[in-house]
């Protein structure tokens, strides 16, 4: 009896040791999913929706700045200036990427703009 327990608790220990870096990599170090993020969908239908990927792209530029370069330069601002950012896509924006302005869009309502601001933000 006390024979066993002293083989079989080293083998157990053993086994333990080997399967837990074994196990972490599906469960912990996984980085967050943005896709998965619930402003992600709703903001990308709202995009899709409106004519905004006529002049931007997700990752090129095309005649406005792609929605990573924008995610960049915007990254971690606060509500202020994602409702300023929403200003600027109902108002039309000009001068901050170059000379092309952004068109209008005075049929957006504020909250909906701000849903598109939120997945652009996502992107980066
Ligand atoms: C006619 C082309 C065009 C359309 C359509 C368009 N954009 Fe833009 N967008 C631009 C351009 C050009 C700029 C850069 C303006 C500037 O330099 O200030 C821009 C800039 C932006 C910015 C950054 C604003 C800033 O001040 O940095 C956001 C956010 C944005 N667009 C989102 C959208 C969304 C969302 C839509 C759809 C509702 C949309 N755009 C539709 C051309 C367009």
């Amino acid at each position: 009896m006390k024979k066993t327990f002293r083989l079989l608790i080293p083998l157990l220990w053993m086994l333990m040791a080997c399967g837990d870096p074994a196990t972490q990599p599906s469960s912990s170090s996984q980085p967050a999913d943005k896709t998965q993020h619930p402003d992600y969908a709703k903001g990308l239908a709202l995009v899709a929706q409106s004519d905004c990927l006529t002049c931007h792209q997700v990752q090129e530029k095309r005649i406005g700045p792609s929605y990573t370069e924008i995610a960049k330069k915007y990254a971690g601002v606060n509500d202020a200036m994602v409702s300023e950012l929403a200003q600027r896509i109902i108002k039309g924006g000009s001068g901050v990427w170059g000379e092309i302005p952004m068109t209008a869009h005075p049929t957006l309502s504020q909250q909906d703009a701000e849903g598109m601001v939120q997945y652009i933000l996502l992107l980066n």
